[in-house]
Formats: structure tokens, C-alpha cells, sequence
């Protein structure tokens, strides 16, 4: 089972199946709007600045999309930036996820939109289910965890809760969290939202439109496929550790764009089969063909921010022949809720809702504050690490056995988890002494012709090489297709090579000569290939729970103790390979290669 076959387990039948209601697109916007909103401002990612450039279509882009701005030359952009609350007051400096709502001019008058956000997936999969999260995540006073729940959450082995920011006075955590512990699709979108942090720059994040569109090609191939904005500068968020600044963002485009321009990459992955299409809570397993389909430059800020911010409408479905929009449902209750909110706000006497005034939480006295300090700074203390290794952790081991997770890729039907895989084999010496170590280096050493005669022939090996890390050897590759058949073509091209570590590593014996043991040593190396971390953490849960051998309470685990597990899988398990490796698509050069030879993805 790879990744993506998570990703394709059945929607939670508790809201896949609740009838449509007509309303909900209204209801949407109405428990949307914060309290300390304002009727003026948008309910959600009130605060924004807007900002002019253009966009080029890469070369390749035409060949996937007949949309007018995806055929080349210059598109005017108008793109406004903003922060995800629906708090009217700026709070830059906060933890939120960011907007990035670009409208493209087209020549003939119309425009287009592409809405995105820094969060790859979004809370639920359909309308009912975000408005039931809406209503439960409703801004609340942001309760001060007491710092002895702080220190009992170090001993659950979960993340303490972070402290209400100096000045805001209610916050929709809680409900979030709440809400994540009930039903398993919101857990990723939520955790990550917990933890996004908050950018340096407007431009240095990236943004994902989340929903899946069907694009045409000029041949009427239809494509399902998913856009983000890659930053040319990079991803960077602030320190978390320092006090949060209230405002930058704005003054820090403004100042930046005086003097260069920002740029984004647009990202188009495509979906493959077995991939959700229409569920907008569930990523793609991060291994899809990307294609750069074109380069938005950002270089002003206007004057006129009435014009050029506030008051623009977009829309997610507001689209051009040659991208349609998918079955998502909730991209098409978008549609209408984006309406009806515009329309709301820019009636002269603002939309119907009164806004409310909240205290400030009350003060905490300085007392408190110091223990506060001294209990979230424990992990760092020695004397609690030694705690955490020799009491908490086998506490936790004993109360919640854990099977270490198998080694090796899981298998996939999709051509492109076939490819670029890696194998991880981490063989423990026979003799750890310097001398054994360096029988390790010269079984390598003497063994380097037939090590690349191997290659040459195995020849879907991307690359290899052999590591001795302390009382290890390890050998590590990228290579395409099936696990088993590597190893067998492995065996008999380089079985020699293998018959010389064998005699060195624990276990080696009973496996030699490999070529008369083929089975057992394939398992063998299975057992020693690196378990792979998911690409989507709370995926950790999933397989878990499937491999049947982690026994855990009845019912959806609480997100809070997805740590926990991360912990206990690195008790049993101490090697990991931390996800399934990244895979870079400069997409302007690869995609262009494999063009100019006439080859498709
Ligand atoms: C049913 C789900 C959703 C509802 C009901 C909803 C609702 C809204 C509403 C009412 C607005 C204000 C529109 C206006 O007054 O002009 C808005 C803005 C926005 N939403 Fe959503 N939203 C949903 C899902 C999403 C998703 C999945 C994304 C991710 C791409 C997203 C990103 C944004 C952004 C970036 C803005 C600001 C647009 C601007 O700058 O004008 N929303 N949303």
C-alpha cells in the first residue's frame, strides 16, 4: 500500500452522505464572519493588499491547456495577497494560512481567477462538512492552558497548546481541534494549520488553489490536474520563538517591489488513477508529474487600493474555455457562497451582521507566567530528557505496544510511484571494531567493477552507494519498478558483491551465497530496507491501524497524539527514512526536454 492509496480510502460516510441543502452556500458565509470582523470586510482573509504584474505561459504550456493566458506572451495579473482570518484587525506576525487570489486579463476583455491559499488541502470534503466545522470552530476566548496541563501534556508525550498571542482574544483552535478528533479527513488540513506559521513576505510562501480542475488540450485530451505558486525566493517563515510583529506584510511588498519584482512559478501536478479528484481534504501523494506551465511576475503595489483590493470580487469558479471546474462539491458551493459575500460587503450599509467587541483575557499574573516559561522550556533540560528516555517513553512503549512499520516503497498501481524509488538497507556489522569496519570498506573496495558492471546491467538504478555509519553498512539507492524484481536482477548481476558484504554483516551467513537463496535474502532485505515515514503525517494513524499489530483504542485517535505515535514508531523503529523521498521538477527544463523529443508525460 503506498501513500496515495490512503489518500484513496473512503470519504467519512457521516457527511458524504448528507443530502445537499439549497441554503448552504448563505449558511456558509453567515458562520463564516468572526465576531471582531467587520461588515465591510471580507468574512474570511479580511486583512489584504493588492498588487499588479503579469504572467507568461511557459513553452510547454500550451500543449496541455487551450486557456487563452496558458498560449504565451504577456497576461496582466491582478493578485491580492491577504491573511486567512476574518479578524479586521492585522496580526501579520500570527500563525495563519495566507491567501493569494489572482484575476488574469484576458485580450478579450474577460478575466479568470485562480484562488489559493498556503494550506495544500483544505478542512472537509464536502459543504455540510465545512459548515459543521465552521460552526464548531467558531472563535472562542483562546482558554490559557495552566502550566501543570502543560506539563502533563509533556508526559502524554503531546504538544503543549501555545499561549494565546499578546492581544488576540478569542481564536478558532479549540474547535478546530475539536473537530480533527472526530473525524479523520480534517486531521491534516488542521494539524498543518496549527503549525503553518507566518511568512516573512506575501512572496515567500507558497500557495496552493487546492481543488482539482480539468484542463483541455489542444488534442481535447482532458486532464485532471491541481495548480500551486511556487515562490522563486523560497519558502521562509518568521522565528517562531520571537514575539510576532502585528504589521509587515503590506509595508514589506511595498519595499520590496520598489526595488525588484517577486516571482511565483505556476505548478500544475496531474492526477493519476486512483487519485481523488472531486475530495479537496485529500493531497495528491507528492511523487505526481508537475509541469511548470508558466512564470507570474508581482512588480506594484497601486496607489488606488480601493480598487485594486477591497473591492475586487473573485470567484474560484470564475473560469475560461480550457479549464472547467472538477465535481468537488465544495469548489462548486464556493461559487455561490464568494457571490453572496461580495454582494453583502459592498452594499453601502455593509452586510447584515453586527460585529461584537471582546475583552482582552484577563492578565496573567507574572508568577505564572515564569512557571509557564520554565515548564515549556523542559524539554530542553537534561535532567527531563533523561526522564523522557528512561521513564515516559517506555511508559508509553508498555501502555501502547508499538510494531515497528515494514521497510521498503508500498506497492502502487500508478506508473509514477514506480519510478525514482529508494531503498534504504541499513545492515548491521558482525565485528563493530575499527577492524571490522574496515573489513566493511575493503569488501566495497575490492568489488568496484563488479559494482558497476551490476549497475550497467540492472539499469534501472538511478544511483548507489554504500555508507558505513557507525556500526553500520548501508547501502543506499534510487531505482525504478518493483522491489522485488531490483533485488532480483541485483542478485544475478551482483551477487558476488552481496556475498562479500554478507560475510561481514549480521545474519550474512545463513544468506550465502545469495544466488541459491534468493527468497530469504529478499525478505532479509526487506526487513532491513528503511520503514518510510508518510509523505502526510497524520497518514501515521492510517497505517497503523492497518498494519493490525498496534493495538489502540476504539474509535478516531485524537489528533494531539500524533506525536506520540511519531514516537513510539522511532522507539521500535529506531532508522527511518523521513518520507519517501522529494523529487525537484524544474519543469521549464525537463518538460522542454522531453518535448523537443517528442515524448508526452
Ligand atoms: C466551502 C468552502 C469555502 C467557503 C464557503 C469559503 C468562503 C469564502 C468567502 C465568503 C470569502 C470572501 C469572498 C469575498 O467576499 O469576496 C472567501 C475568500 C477567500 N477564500 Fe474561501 N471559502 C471556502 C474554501 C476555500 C478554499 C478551499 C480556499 C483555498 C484555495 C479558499 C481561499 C480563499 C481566499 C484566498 C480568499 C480571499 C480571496 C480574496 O482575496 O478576495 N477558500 N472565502
Amino acid at each position: 500500500m503506498v501513500d496515495s492509496d490512503i489518500a484513496k480510502r473512503p470519504a467519512d460516510p457521516a457527511v458524504a452522505k448528507k443530502p445537499v441543502d439549497p441554503d448552504i452556500a448563505e449558511k456558509l458565509v453567515k458562520e463564516l464572519r468572526r465576531p471582531d470582523g467587520s461588515d465591510k470586510l471580507r468574512p474570511v482573509h479580511a486583512i489584504g493588499i493588492g498588487a499588479t504584474g503579469y504572467f507568461e505561459a511557459s513553452a510547454v504550456a500550451r500543449d496541455y491547456c487551450v486557456a487563452e493566458h496558458f498560449q504565451g506572451g504577456r497576461v496582466p495579473v491582478k493578485v491580492r495577497f491577504s491573511n486567512g482570518s476574518g479578524c479586521a484587525e492585522p496580526h501579520d506576525g500570527w500563525s495563519d494560512v495566507r491567501g493569494m487570489a489572482t484575476r488574469f486579463e484576458l485580450a478579450n476583455g474577460s478575466t479568470t481567477d485562480l484562488i489559493a491559499m498556503t494550506l495544500p488541502e483544505f478542512f472537509a470534503p464536502t459543504p455540510e462538512g465545512f459548515l459543521e466545522f465552521a460552526k464548531e470552530a467558531k472563535p472562542v476566548q483562546m482558554p490559557r492552558e495552566p502550566p501543570w496541563r502543560k506539563f502533563l501534556d509533556l508526559l502524554h508525550l503531546t504538544l503543549p497548546q501555545r499561549n494565546p498571542y499578546p492581544g488576540e482574544k478569542i481564536s478558532p483552535d479549540p474547535g478546530a481541534i475539536r473537530f480533527a478528533d472526530k473525524y479523520d479527513y480534517a486531521k491534516l488540513a488542521v494539524s498543518q494549520a496549527a503549525l503553518i506559521g507566518a511568512p516573512v513576505s506575501y512572496v515567500r510562501a507558497e500557495y496552493h488553489a487546492v481543488h482539482t480542475f480539468v484542463i483541455v488540450a489542444p488534442d481535447g485530451a482532458r486532464r485532471w490536474v491541481r495548480f500551486s505558486w511556487a515562490p522563486v525566493f523560497g519558502v521562509l517563515n518568521t522565528d517562531p520563538e520571537k514575539t510576532p510583529k502585528d504589521q509587515y506584510l503590506q509595508q514589506e511588498l511595498r519595499d520590496r517591489l520598489a526595488k525588484e519584482p517577486a516571482r511565483f512559478s505556476l505548478m500544475m501536478t496531474i492526477g493519476e488513477a486512483g487519485d481523488d479528484f472531486n475530495d479537496c481534504s485529500r493531497p495528491w501523494p507528492p511523487h505526481r508529474v508537475r509541469i511548470m506551465m508558466g512564470m507570474l511576475t508581482v512588480d506594484t503595489v497601486p496607489e488606488d487600493q480601493d480598487a485594486n483590493s477591497e473591492r475586487l470580487a473573485f470567484n474560484p469558479m470564475h473560469l475560461t474555455p480550457g479549464v472547467e471546474a472538477s465535481d468537488d462539491p465544495v469548489l462548486h458551493v464556493r461559487g455561490k457562497s464568494y457571490d453572496i459575500s461580495s454582494a453583502w460587503r459592498m452594499k453601502p450599509d455593509g452586510c447584515p451582521f453586527s460585529t461584537e467587541v471582546f475583552a482582552p483575557p484577563p492578565a496573567v499574573p507574572a508568577w505564572i507566567d515564569k512557571l509557564d516559561k520554565f515548564v515549556v522550556g523542559l524539554p530542553k533540560q537534561k535532567w527531563f530528557q533523561f526522564l523522557s528516555t528512561y521513564v515516559v517513553v517506555p511508559f508509553w512503549a508498555w501502555r501502547y505496544p508499538t510494531a515497528p512499520l515494514p521497510g521498503g516503497p508500498r506497492t502502487a498501481v500508478q506508473p509514477s510511484e514506480n519510478v525514482q524509488r529508494m531503498m534504504n538497507l541499513i545492515m548491521p556489522l558482525k565485528d563493530k571494531s575499527a577492524v571490522g569496519r574496515a573489513n566493511a570498506a575493503f569488501a566495497i573496495a575490492n568489488n568496484v567493477d563488479e559494482i558497476f558492471a551490476g549497475l550497467d546491467n540492472v539499469g534501472t538504478v538511478h544511483f548507489a552507494r554504500f555508507l558505513l555509519i557507525s556500526d553500520y553498512i548501508c547501502m543506499i539507492s534510487v531505482y525504478d519498478g518493483d522491489f522485488t524484481n531490483y533485488i532480483r536482477d541485483f542478485i544475478a548481476t551482483i551477487g558476488s558483491v552481496f556475498d562479500e558484504i554478507m560475510k561481514v554483516v549480521e545474519g550474512g551467513d545463513a544468506l550465502s551465497p545469495t544466488t541459491e537463496n534468493i527468497e530469504a535474502f529478499i525478505d532479509w532485505v526487506h526487513d532491513h530496507d528503511l520503514f518510510q515515514a508518510p509523505d502526510f503525517p497524520t497518514d501515521l494513524f492510517t497505517l497503523n491501524k492497518e498494519s493490525g499489530k498496534t493495538p489502540r483504542p476504539p474509535g478516531p485517535p485524537e489528533l494531539r497524539s500524533l506525536g506520540r505515535e511519531f514516537v513510539l514508531q522511532l522507539h521500535a523503529n529506531p532508522n527511518i527514512s523521513l518520507g519517501g523521498g522529494y523529487r525537484g521538477y524544474p519543469g521549464v527544463s525537463v518538460a522542454d526536454v522531453r518535448r523537443k523529443f517528442g515524448v508526452g508525460w
